[in-house]
């Protein structure tokens, strides 16, 4: 059986979790279910990021403790994840003993190859980075990534050296042409391979910041929280010797799912920290683009944020999925109104998936008394399928969601052109009985296979659509390719139920 190991980053606890991190959680899923449906063994991985100094400060200005703050809102990320369907196999906070355990592990292997020094920077906090004093301009005091002031600061910290790494790193990428993705994402990074490499600090003052694990070898330190965070994707399958580190890491290989915004972490210095304690790369880093509002970056800090729990309670679970998943090619930034999210769910889902449901067993319904007709798999019909099997299935495992989308909604829009050549209104009245219910056969069979496919996009309606064609398998269950060409049982009674996707109407403001 082919392993399959998925992570997506883990969030900041600063504030609630928006579009940004529901887009990212959701391809993640997509992904994975697509992956088990395929017969794999998918280990899912995502969870909470929650040391480091703005965790602190936003306890602080709730005047809470660090610890209690964390706990209430990794809680919302995870109930968002459950409204979201997420299916996640593992959900890791970094505050757990284990993962704590774990990175103090790692310090002490790595400690050897430490460096101790003191340096004046810059440090941004919301993006929890540092910066050296002449990457920024002082009169300016700007974060280059986030645009928001940085403070300068001066502190003793332990090292890990990078540059004596960085002919390695860039051998690797130049020899592993899909380690980095999007291929716009992998220039960016050989071009910071280009210059010389400070060192990384791995540590924080105590008396500047107090909230983060505990250094083991230093009484007036904590671990820099990027350090920490990284070395959940190898804490969680419990590295060095556990079972599912040496299935999903050493023999299948990650693959780190994360927005554009924090490649330098996880493509310089993440490879770099595994070479140093002599693990292998993950597999794959694909980097996808952001959600803009007018222009900017949504983030929770500047307070921009479309918030995904109202998007579902509006517009359902299924629709909020579709649209991530099919508007952007994965990489390109996109732009999220409810303009565009209604026009899409209108043609997409209600016009043609949504249409294509209802009118099926509307007219099993009429014609054939609600009970599926007589007849043969067709094989052109089966040829289609196998299209858009074989098409949904490369783009997907090439992490493009959009794509995949695409193609299946060519097999959608073949069956109902399908319905507008093959009139089956007419044959009816024509009296044409065998043709008829040959036609509404090959129609219910091709919703079934649409259905199939359509699960790791939008579970919940394709699910109920599977009960509503009189499917009594738990489609959750079923397996690709096998049950594609599993043909429709003759004779089951459907079940219809109300239009998967009405339309909605935008109500002008
Ligand atoms: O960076 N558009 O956490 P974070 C698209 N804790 N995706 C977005 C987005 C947007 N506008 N905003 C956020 C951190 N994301 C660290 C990660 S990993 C070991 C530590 C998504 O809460 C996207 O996946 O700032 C981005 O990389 C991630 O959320 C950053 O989440
Ligand atoms: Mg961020």
């Amino acid at each position: 059986m082919n392993a399959f190991y998925l992570t997506t980053p883990l969030y900041y606890v600063n504030a609630k979790p928006h579009l940004g991190h529901a887009y990212t959680t959701i391809i993640a899923d997509c992904l994975a279910r697509a992956h088990r449906q395929r017969g794999e063994q998918v280990f899912l991985l995502t969870g909470t990021d929650e040391h480091g100094e703005k965790i602190a400060q936003a306890a602080q200005a709730q005047g809470i403790t660090p610890k209690e703050f964390v706990d209430k809102t990794s809680g919302t990320f995870h109930s968002l994840w459950q409204q979201l369907g997420i299916s996640y196999d593992h959900f890791i906070r970094t505050t757990d003993a284990d993962h704590i355990h774990t990175v103090q592990k790692i310090l002490e292997t790595l400690r050897p190859q430490l460096e101790l020094g003191r340096f004046k920077f810059w440090y941004c906090v919301p993006c929890e980075t540092s910066f050296g004093l002449t990457e920024i301009e002082t009169a300016k005091a700007v974060c280059p990534q986030c645009q928001r002031p940085v403070q300068q600061t001066e502190e003793e910290d332990y090292y890990l050296p990078l540059e004596k790494h960085r002919a390695w790193l860039k051998e690797y990428i130049l020899k592993n042409p899909k380690f980095i993705q999007p291929e716009s994402r992998r220039n960016e990074v050989m071009a910071m391979l280009a210059n010389e490499l400070p060192a990384l600090c791995i540590t924080r003052p105590k008396e500047r910041v107090s909230w983060g694990i505990e250094v083991p070898f230093s009484t007036t330190h904590v671990t820099y929280v990027w350090f920490d965070a990284l070395l959940n994707y190898i804490s969680a399958l419990g590295w060095p010797d556990g079972e599912k580190f040496k299935l999903f890491w050493k023999e299948t290989g990650a693959i780190h799912l994360v927005g554009k915004d924090i490649i330098r972490h996880h493509c310089l210095y993440w490879p770099i920290v595994l070479h140093a304690l002599g693990i292998d790369p993950p597999k794959t880093i694909f980097a996808h683009g952001w959600w803009l509002v007018k222009g900017e970056k949504m983030s929770k800090s500047k307070g921009n944020i479309v918030d995904p729990g109202a998007v579902v309670d509006a517009y359902g679970l299924d629709a909020f999925r579709y649209f991530l998943l099919r508007d952007v090619p994965f990489g390109d930034d996109g732009v999220f109104s409810e303009e565009s999210f209604v026009k899409r769910i209108n043609s997409d889902l209600s016009n043609d998936l949504g249409n294509l449901v209802y009118r099926t067993l509307t007219m099993i319904e009429k014609h054939t008394g609600g009970k599926i007709p007589a007849g043969k798999q067709d094989a052109r019909m089966m040829e289609q399928i196998a299209l858009a099997d074989a098409g949904t299935w490369k783009y997907l495992q090439q992490v493009a969601p959009s794509e995949a989308l695409k193609t299946l909604w060519e097999l959608i829009r073949w069956a109902n052109q399908q319905v507008e050549e093959n009139a089956p209104w007419t044959l009816a009245k024509e009296g044409k009985r065998q043709e008829l219910e040959q036609f509404l056969y090959q129609l219910a069979d091709t919703v079934r296979a649409i259905l199939l496919l359509t699960w790791p996009f939008m579970p919940t309606a394709a699910e109920s659509a599977w009960k509503q064609l009189g499917m009594s398998s738990d489609l959750a269950a079923e397996r690709l390719p096998e049950t594609l060409s599993r043909p429709i049982p003759i004779g089951q009674a459907i079940a219809k139920g109300t239009p998967l996707f009405p339309r909605i109407q935008l109500t002008a403001d």
